[in-house]
């Protein structure tokens, strides 16, 4: 049976540490002068990207080539998804000339769950569907905490996490919000009410140590940890907010707010940033800011679930 790396959600705590171990020592690979181990060699990995992306689908391949496998990418613009062709239909044709993995990103929430269902050969990924998990992003985002307060001798449970934003369409904030559930962090959401999930206090899987915030300066008091998240425009169907400029002047993280409320904090942000509206270019720029280090650290993180994934033989599927 194959296993899937679908969301975070279905991860045990131990499973998320395996990865953050594994990606550790491919952080080492990726520092050599000679990027490349011949771990994946002779394996096929599939980048099929249905929806626009930059670091992720730059990381998966070269995440894939720094390990020797042959990797292909497939884009929306380039496949006959623009000719009508469905996404199962188009799935099942790649299938068919039999890749080790196939690496989705897909408008629709559940996409990479409904291809795990209907393609038994080959391991899916889920590289970001639609407002529901983006896993490896969590992932680089814990592995890059747990180097940060590694370099303080400290580790990444019992940590305030601040996430501010756009909350309601983001599945980087719901991935991370299953992460840091699972390292017993507390959570606090920041945002307008209009940009949380409906009924938010009320979703029973975000667990009992998430806490919910209209107001910045309360959500940010204390935290050790903040993550901004970029406004989704592109998902959002009604007016959100009066105006991004209304929106900036109440949550545009600055480093006179944090100074004040968070002084200790680091800043996360998993790109692209519109600077000025959800994070001004002082903190993004700034000496808090680990933004460079989340990208770096998302090609080990990918090296590592490409691994744990494709290599040998698989036998257990994912819980
Ligand atoms: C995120 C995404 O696409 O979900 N970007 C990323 O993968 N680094 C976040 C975003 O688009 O805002």
């Amino acid at each position: 049976m194959r296993r899937h790396l679908l969301g975070i959600e279905q991860l045990d705590k131990e499973q998320l540490y395996n990865y953050l171990d594994n990606a550790k020592s491919f952080v080492e690979v990726s520092n050599r002068e000679l990027k490349k181990v011949p771990a994946l060699r002779g394996k096929t990995i599939i980048n099929l990207f249905l929806e626009s992306s930059t670091r992720t689908r730059a990381s998966f391949e070269i995440a894939g080539k720094r390990l020797s496998a042959d990797t292909i990418n497939i884009s929306g613009t380039d496949s006959s998804v623009t000719k009508g062709e469905t996404l199962l239909d188009t799935a099942r044709n790649l299938q068919a000339m039999s890749p080790d993995a196939i690496v989705v990103r897909h408008r629709e929430s559940g996409a990479a769950n409904f291809l795990a269902k209907h393609l038994k050969n080959c391991a899916i990924i889920n590289a970001g569907d639609g407002m529901h998990e983006h896993p490896t992003q969590a992932l680089l985002d814990c592995l890059s905490l747990r180097q940060h307060f590694a370099e303080r001798e400290k580790g990444i449970e019992g940590l305030r996490i601040a996430i501010v934003g756009d909350i309601r369409h983001s599945r980087v904030a719901r991935s991370n919000i299953f992460a840091h559930k699972l390292l017993d962090n507390e959570i606090h959401l920041v945002a307008p009410p209009t940009l949380l999930p409906p009924n938010v206090e009320s979703i029973k899987e975000f667990g009992p140590k998430v806490k919910i915030f209209h107001s910045l300066k309360a959500g940010l008091e204390g935290a050790d940890v903040v993550m901004v998240l970029r406004m989704q425009l592109e998902r959002q169907t009604d007016n959100f907010v009066p105006s991004l400029e209304e929106y900036c002047a109440n949550y545009c993280v600055s480093e006179r707010i944090l100074s004040r409320y968070a002084p200790n904090s680091i800043v996360m942000h998993p790109g692209p940033i519109n600077r000025g509206i959800e994070l001004s270019s002082e903190v993004a720029d700034g000496k808090r800011s680990i933004i460079e280090r989340q990208v770096t650290n998302g090609v080990a993180v990918r090296m590592a679930v490409l691994f744990t994934l494709c290599a040998g033989n698989i036998t257990q599927e994912e819980k």
